[in-house]
């Protein structure tokens, strides 16, 4: 089936986001028996925060993050209303895991009708360009974009396989012989149509609204387009012990080098213009010296550019 070519429009301003940051973590057992997985380390700054600067970078500012019962304070805490750095944010709680298209069932009365980006709590994605990809797909008139990535284990995930066209040919989740090693990265764009097709979906075997399913239900209409995320990308999903340690080494290895940051979302909410600089000013007063320091070097060099 075809690929829609979508038309371009600049982004709504209705434009919805959703993190998920529920689940029992138990891949990454015990560092979640205490401690929701999203909000542990990765290098210098919690899990969730390299999620919300995706939805960030894409330029959504109304977001609401899913979580368990237990951890809706620890995210409150940690993020309040978002309007520090130019969000509106709200919580969800998600009772029992029930598959990431059920959020789109939770969350109904906060998308409104409106295009919603869906974005898995312990996905890192970070590259040159990143940026322009996102805005790309929230500027889509309709259906739906989902962004693939090779991997050498493609059965833990959704595959899609491609035409040499960029037309999607299949998607599977998880299956036990893929027909790519594209995996779908855990970041998702869809328009108004999504709660309704969401409700149209049966429970998988395991129990679940499967989002391979709702993505399958865009591709019959010919309307789900596919990003190939390549070489100059980085894809991680920070679940399990060895690949929350491998983002943290990249998070490290990264900013040590550049001195600058991955996921700083002051540096973030000021780039996008969700804040003025001299909200960004007085914000600054309460953070932690190093932090001053670091977004001080940050709007000096941006005066420099300017000049
Ligand atoms: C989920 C999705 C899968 C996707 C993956 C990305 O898998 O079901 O299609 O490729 O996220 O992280 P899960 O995290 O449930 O194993």
């Amino acid at each position: 089936m075809k690929n829609k070519d979508h038309q371009q429009l600049p982004l709504r301003s209705d434009y919805r986001g959703i993190l998920l940051a529920g689940g029992n973590g138990h891949r990454l057992y015990p560092l979640t028996a205490a401690i929701n997985k999203h909000l542990l380390p990765v290098y210098d700054k919690p899990m969730i925060y390299y999620s919300l600067s995706v939805l960030m970078l894409a330029g959504i500012r109304t977001i609401e993050i899913i979580t368990t019962r237990e951890s809706l304070p620890s995210f409150k805490q940690l993020l309040g209303d978002g309007s520090h750095i130019g969000l509106t944010l709200s919580y969800r709680c998600q009772e029992q895991p029930g598959g990431l298209a059920e959020a789109f069932l939770l969350s109904e009365d906060f998308i409104q009708g409106a295009p919603v980006a869906l974005m898995l709590g312990d996905n890192l994605l970070y590259g040159n360009g990143l940026t322009d990809r996102l805005v790309q797909a929230t500027s889509a008139l309709s259906g739906a974009t989902i962004f693939s990535y090779p991997v050498h284990d493609p059965s833990r995930f959704g595959v899609v396989e491609l035409a040499s066209n960029g037309d999607i040919l299949s998607l599977e989740e998880k299956p036990q012989t893929p027909r790519s090693h594209l995996a779908v990265v855990g970041l998702y764009f869809y328009d108004e149509q999504v709660v309704e097709l969401a409700k149209q979906l049966q429970r998988s075997p395991r129990g679940e609204l499967e989002i391979t399913d709702l993505n399958q239900k865009y591709h019959e209409q010919g309307n789900l387009s596919c990003q190939t995320l390549g070489r100059g990308f980085t894809w991680l999903d920070a679940g399990t012990h060895d690949s929350l340690l491998e983002a943290s080494n990249l998070v490290q290895t990264v900013q040590n080098r550049q001195g600058l940051k991955i996921a700083c979302l002051e540096e973030i909410a000021y780039l996008k213009r969700f804040i003025s600089k001299n909200e960004l000013l007085t914000l600054m007063k309460n953070l932690p010296t190093c932090e001053q320091k670091y977004l001080h070097e940050r709007l000096q060099e941006e005066a420099h550019r300017v000049d």
